[in-house]
């Protein structure tokens, strides 16, 4: 642990050791910025990979398996195992976890079994007040937020009561207590999906209510992994990749109404992506029946918009998660149901001691881009990159795009393109920049 007392640079706080953190930390301590103390609540790194069969930091699911292909869920410089598959399961992400985070020396400067709770600007924002659960106050320079965005469930509201069970897809871990029930998944994102896919093997009868239509993506094309194939086509303009994406989906999945799913009536790139080729197969061998959006609720009896009603054991909603931060004042930063103004999706616009690291939903792997994030970040503290005087117009410029390209939903405000976010960071992160060399934080401007 780093010594508190006695600091000539700046002191960082960094909340969170999953993915996101303990690249956080590692950027740090490359940039030469050693004072760091990374809270964790948990026991170990890992965060949502860390699989628990209990209710916990909304573990993934006991079968759950990357979405992304190995070679583009890689951190910098650090590949993963030649003997992983394409698609690494959880196990061996939460070993790769670990094995980066013992490589690049982290553990040192993490403070496990620590919850934040509370995380006020001090000083004018110049420094932050950081408390723990034992009531402590720590003083630190700059903070770091990688405190995840997947862990606090969102839950749908519709007019009745229902008398089953009804569960959060954070819930739920494995297919067991659903043998021999009539089980409802919500939802057309990645957990609905696995969800249904799963109970679909044990239950009496599985049906996937989806308020819209969805592109169901499956996870190999041309015998390559999806996002590999959708790598070739980087360096087109936006529109021609998206209407060769299109073209090839239809071409290897055909249209989604085939499958008894609604019409998408966003384009392809106007959504978070699906993967998921064991629906698709599901679907069209009766295992996994599809419905459309709920109208009410009504004893064990669910209502559809179509007019059909079908009695159910168990409601499993995976209607994803809010973005969360219990630690702030919601006077400071409340990005629930609201846009999330950040530069580059990192720096506050007004707090310029406060980072966020990982705080985005890719088409594609998260912590390759909370990689680059931390380098940005890591090179801002160092003083060796500076932040634009537009910084307010360049945030405009960003919300503008995405409420533009995607379908309005909570879930997008933070959608961003894998490449293409990786690039804009990697412009602004300086090359071969030199170490920390005591220089003062910059001022608070709000
Ligand atoms: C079922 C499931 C499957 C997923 N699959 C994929 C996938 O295939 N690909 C992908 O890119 N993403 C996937 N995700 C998203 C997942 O969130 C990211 O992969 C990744 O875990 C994000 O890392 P993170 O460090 O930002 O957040 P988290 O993994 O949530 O880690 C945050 C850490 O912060 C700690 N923490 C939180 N609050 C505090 C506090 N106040 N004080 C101290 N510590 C705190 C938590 O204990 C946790 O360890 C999946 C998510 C789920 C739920
Ligand atoms: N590796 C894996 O296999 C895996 C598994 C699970 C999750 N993940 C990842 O984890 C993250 C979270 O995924 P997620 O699927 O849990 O959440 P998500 O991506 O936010 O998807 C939530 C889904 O629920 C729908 N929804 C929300 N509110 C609803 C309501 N009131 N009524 C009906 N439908 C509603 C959304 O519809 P809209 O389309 O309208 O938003 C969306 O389809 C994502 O990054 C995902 O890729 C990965």
């Amino acid at each position: 642990m780093p010594n508190s007392a006695i600091h000539a640079s700046p002191r960082v706080c960094v909340i969170g050791a999953g993915p996101s953190g303990i690249t956080a930390v590692k950027n740090l301590l490359q940039a030469g910025i050693t004072n760091v103390i990374c809270y964790e609540k948990n026991t170990d790194v890992g965060g949502n990979w860390i699989y628990s069969p209990q209710v916990s930091h909304s573990s993934v699911f006991e079968t759950t398996h990357i979405i992304s292909s190995k070679k583009l869920s890689e951190y910098d410089g650090f590949p993963m195992p030649d003997d992983y598959p394409d698609y690494p399961s959880h196990n061996q992400l939460l070993k790769y976890f670990r094995a980066y985070a013992l490589h690049f020396g982290v553990y040192n400067y993490i403070q496990f079994n620590t919850e934040v709770t509370n995380a006020q600007p001090h000083k004018d924002g110049r420094q932050w007040l950081i408390t723990l659960h034992n009531g402590s106050v720590e003083t630190f320079d700059y903070l770091l937020v990688a405190n995840g965005h997947h862990w606090n469930p969102r839950m749908p509201q519709y007019p009745g009561k229902f008398n089953g069970e009804l569960l959060h897809s954070h819930e739920f871990k494995n297919n067991l207590p659903f043998k021999g029930k009539r089980v409802l998944v919500i939802g057309g994102g990645n957990s609905a999906c696995d969800v249904a896919v799963e109970t679909s093997r044990v239950s009496a009868f599985t049906a996937i209510s989806m308020r819209r239509g969805y592109y169901i993506v499956p996870k190999f094309m041309f015998g390559k992994p999806a996002d590999m194939v959708n790598a070739r086509f980087i360096k087109l303009p936006r529109w021609i990749r998206h209407s060769l994406m299109q073209f090839t989906h239809r071409i290897i999945v055909g249209d989604m109404t085939a499958y008894g799913l609604q019409k998408p009536e966003h384009p392809i790139l106007g959504a978070h992506p699906t993967m998921n080729s064991e629906l698709l197969y599901q679907l069209r061998h009766g295992k996994v029946h599809p419905r459309p959006d709920i109208e009410r609720l009504e004893g064990n009896t669910v209502h559809f918009k179509d007019g059909k009603a079908e009695q159910y054991d168990t409601i499993i909603a995976a209607t994803g998660f809010n973005i969360s931060f219990p630690f702030f004042d919601t006077h400071l930063i409340n990005y629930t149901d609201n846009d999330v103004p950040l530069f580059k999706r990192i720096f506050h616009p007004t707090l310029r001691t406060l980072m966020f690291i990982g705080l985005v939903q890719p088409m594609g792997c998260i912590w390759p881009l909370a990689d680059a994030h931390a380098k940005l970040a890591a090179n801002y503290i160092a003083g060796n990159y500076q932040l634009p005087a537009n910084l307010q117009t360049e945030i405009d410029k960003d919300l503008t795009r995405i409420n533009k390209r995607y379908s309005k939903s909570h879930r997008h405000t933070i959608e961003v393109e894998y490449h293409e976010h990786l690039q804009e960071l990697h412009k602004e992160i300086p090359p071969n920049a030199p170490k920390w060399q005591n220089k003062p934080a910059p001022a608070y401007s709000a």
